[in-house]
């Protein structure tokens, strides 16, 4: 009766099974995978939301991209970080995986093929696959710093290929995409008549301050690009849902994307009026948060370079930005092993490397979020595993 566009083995992993029976149990754990900036210990001002109460939301008067006055909120927040670009290049959606939907729809037929990044974000093999679309690996590498390995880009394309997919700074990785990543990536498009759909939700989050000013698609006019970004990371609320798509390239193809973008959205009209109508207002009551988490995950980042740093068989892979650290460990036992058992014995959550499809064992990723002193305690629990281990990762 089901399609296969969702998988039938629906199954808990043995790590979710642990947390569930810790949970059934009441035992308190620290948990370094949380990603959810409104249950970490952020302060948000309790009336944040009142613009959701605009009384010109009691009437219904939908635009498939959004209305021009979100759009404008949303180009207004572009200038903010310096770039330049006009509500007409905006669409709103509801999230950025919705954004991600849409944009396969635009671009490709079932069976139709983008190339993404590998180790990045587990997401995309669902979103893609809920679009029948084939999401084929590109990879990373590391060398005292992330780079895309251009090669291994190169080689993926087919006829099939619709777009590049690129994170950046990337999750969990953290690396920005430097200019000349960029315009190699953009090269390679242009040769195979292929998109570009470049995931900047992080691009607030330079671990370093002040931030890298590389990493962003805009810019670039000889390619047909898709800047994604939303509310859910740039001022913390990925419950209110709201999220955007910016359109860039030559002007002929960003007119054609748009009219088919336009009939798509109509077709769902999923983003509600109230928040298009706060969109302004929140955007700029919403810098407080941003500063917090800002804050939060520099602290935690120098905090975990520094602990890692007293334990010569783990190494902290360096980091540009995002929400994530990446911890390099001796691979004693299994990856799946390891975060069983840190988290039975340890109370501690952490996710494996596998989980992002990094390409061999064993790294450790923990969220940057967690309040300070909890990050701490979690990271040295973790840490003290492998403080009597003398090899180098
Ligand atoms: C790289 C990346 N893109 C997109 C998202 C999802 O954003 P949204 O809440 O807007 O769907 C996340 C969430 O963690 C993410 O890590």
């Amino acid at each position: 009766m089901f399609s296969d566009r969702i998988p039938s083995d629906l199954r808990h992993n043995r790590l979710a099974e642990t947390l569930a029976d810790l949970k059934r149990a009441n035992q308190p754990i620290l948990d370094l995978t949380a990603s959810n900036p409104t249950r970490a210990g952020i302060s948000y001002a309790r009336d944040l939301l009142t613009p959701l109460a605009d009384p010109r939301g009691l009437v219904y008067a939908p635009e498939p991209l959004g209305l021009r006055e979100a759009r404008q909120a949303v180009a207004a927040d572009f200038a903010r970080r310096g770039l330049p670009v006009t509500e007409e290049q905006i669409a709103l959606t509801a999230s950025t995986s919705e954004a991600y939907s849409l944009l396969f729809k635009l671009l490709c037929a079932p069976g139709d093929e983008i190339l993404i990044p590998r180790p990045s974000y587990p997401l995309f093999d669902h979103l893609s696959r809920l679009d029948a679309v084939s999401a084929v690996p590109y990879e990373l590498e590391y060398h005292a710093k992330w780079s895309v390995d251009v090669a291994s880009l190169e080689r993926g394309f087919t006829a099939r290929t619709r777009a590049v997919l690129l994170v950046s700074p990337n999750n969990p990785t953290g690396q920005f995409i430097d200019p000349s990543e960029m315009a190699a990536i953009a090269e390679l498009c242009r040769e195979h008549d292929a998109a570009v759909i470049s995931d900047e939700v992080f691009a607030d989050y330079a671990l370093a301050s002040p931030g890298a000013p590389s990493g962003r698609l805009l810019g670039d006019v000889g390619v047909v690009g898709f800047t994604l970004g939303g509310l859910s990371k740039s001022i913390g609320l990925p419950q209110v849902k709201l999220a955007w798509i910016v359109l860039s390239g030559p002007a002929d193809s960003v007119a054609d994307a748009r009219a088919r973008l336009e009939l798509a959205s109509d077709t769902y009209l999923s983003v509600s009026t109230p928040i298009q109508l706060a969109a302004a207002e929140l955007l700029e009551r919403g810098a407080g948060v941003r500063q917090q988490i800002q804050t939060r995950v520099r602290d935690n980042y120098r905090t975990l370079h520094a602990r890692a740093g007293e334990v010569p068989s783990c190494e902290l892979l360096h980091a540009e930005g995002g929400w994530y650290g990446v911890l390099r460990v001796p691979s004693i036992v299994a990856e799946e092993d390891l975060v069983v058992t840190l988290l039975a014995e340890d109370r501690v959550l952490v996710h494996p490397g596998y989980f992002f499809d990094f390409p061999h064992e064993s790294f450790l990723i923990v969220s940057l979020l967690p309040p300070a002193e909890q990050f701490l305690d979690g990271v040295s629990r973790i840490l003290s595993r492998f403080d009597h281990v003398s090899d180098r990762p």
